[in-house]
């Protein structure tokens, strides 16, 4: 049988399960266009909301490296210092909904093949805003989106009822996807932050609004470096910072953790995996822990602002691993998704050594003073 990149995902055709995530690398309609005919399987629009935004003076995003010598983070340029993460403190789009309508059908009129998931947001603190919700919702999916992402995640909103505020609200939660579900005919991913102890709970909670998918994580809250010299924060507005989001390598293992938490609880759902993925070995990482579908943003933003070499590493990675697995009868995605998903357990439940071996933590050897010292 030969290899199938293909997936379906919530119901939803991909050519393939790599996607470019909602943010810069999907700004635009000629972004959009580029990153289709580079190959990507799909992609969700920067995030589309009814209310003004006004992002901060100067650099929305900025790249911390680190020097392999000492292991010195900053987003100051050096030689062969590698890439640690990307900081942003952008806001949703600054283009309005009546500027993203008619590229939406513009966009699917090019690619209809190519799946297009806008991603939406508004408040939740009135009847008025869940209405706007369900406006977004069906304005975007009558121009021709395949899904809908519920923006549950942005770090920066100051507001107590928008972006991260939402997913940290389990009521919140279900009460805007239920909104949302009310009207839309294409199925509703929510976009949930990672900044809460227990993300299943929220996830669950958007379950029980109807969600089809969780997405996660959008970047994590964080604080640019100090400068050593002029103890200024490497990124400020007139001396004043305020927390960004992280993405990027960095983050890497700490989505997984999250990722983790919510597919053990919901092993028959569907979940999509984003933070800190630039090569197949990344994505894999999430599939085997039962995503159907990976998202990308900061590698993308790295790479002549779509990608074009990261999904190529993306696609050849792919169809290697398969090649390589044929064998074990593996021929698309789904035969191998989650199948590392149970091997995370409770730390209790991991072995230790043998009682002759294990001084209960307590190495004599080390300078500790044995049980009768
Ligand atoms: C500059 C920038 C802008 C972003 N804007 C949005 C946005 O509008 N909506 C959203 O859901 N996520 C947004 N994100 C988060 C990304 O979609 C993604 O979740 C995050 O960067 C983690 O993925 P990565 O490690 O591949 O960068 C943004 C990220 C960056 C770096």
């Amino acid at each position: 049988m030969s290899a199938n990149r293909s997936v379906n995902f919530t119901g939803i055709e991909f050519e393939n399960p790599f996607l470019l995530s909602s943010a810069p690398p999907t700004e635009s309609e000629s972004n959009i266009l580029r990153a289709f005919e580079a190959g990507w399987g799909g992609v969700v629009t920067k995030t589309i909301g009814l209310h003004p935004v006004a992002n901060v003076v100067g650099a929305k995003a900025k790249f911390l490296r680190t020097s392999p010598d000492d292991a010195h983070v900053s987003m100051k340029k050096r030689s062969g210092a590698a890439l640690h993460s990307s900081w942003n403190w952008e806001l949703i789009s600054d283009k309005v909904l009546d500027w993203w309508l008619p590229r939406i059908g513009r966009i699917k009129q090019a690619f209809p093949d190519r799946a297009l998931i806008a991603s939406i947001m508004a408040g939740s603190g009135s009847d008025k805003e869940l209405r706007n919700w369900q406006r977004l919702a069906r304005e975007c999916q009558d121009a021709g989106a395949d899904g809908l992402e519920l923006n549950f995640s942005c770090p920066h909103m100051d507001r107590r009822d928008m972006g991260s505020n939402i997913g940290k609200d389990e009521g919140l939660c279900s009460v805007v996807t239920e909104a949302v579900k009310e009207v839309a005919k294409v199925p509703v991913w929510c976009k949930l932050t990672p900044t809460t102890a227990e993300i299943e709970i929220e996830a669950g909670a958007c379950f029980r609004g109807g969600a089809d998918a969780i997405a996660s994580s959008n970047t994590f809250p964080s604080l640019p470096p100090i400068d050593l010299d002029s103890l200024e924060f490497e990124i400020n507005v007139d001396g004043l910072v305020s927390t960004g989001g992280l993405g990027g390598p960095a983050i890497l293992p700490l989505s997984l953790a999250k990722m983790a938490q919510m597919t053990r609880a919901f092993p028959d759902r569907s979940f999509s995996g984003i933070g800190g993925i630039s090569n197949f070995g990344q994505a894999l990482s999430y599939i085997l822990l039962g995503c159907g579908t990976v998202q990308v943003c900061t590698a993308a933003m790295l790479d002549q602002a779509v990608g074009p070499n990261v999904i190529r590493r993306l696609l050849t990675g792919l169809d290697a691993f398969l090649e390589r697995h044929a064998a074990d009868g593996w021929t698309r995605v789904e035969d191998f998704r989650g199948i590392r998903r149970d091997r995370v357990v409770a730390q209790s439940e991991i072995r230790r050594p043998d009682a002759s071996e294990y001084h209960s933590g307590f190495e004599t050897a080390e300078g500790y003073a044995g049980a009768d010292g």
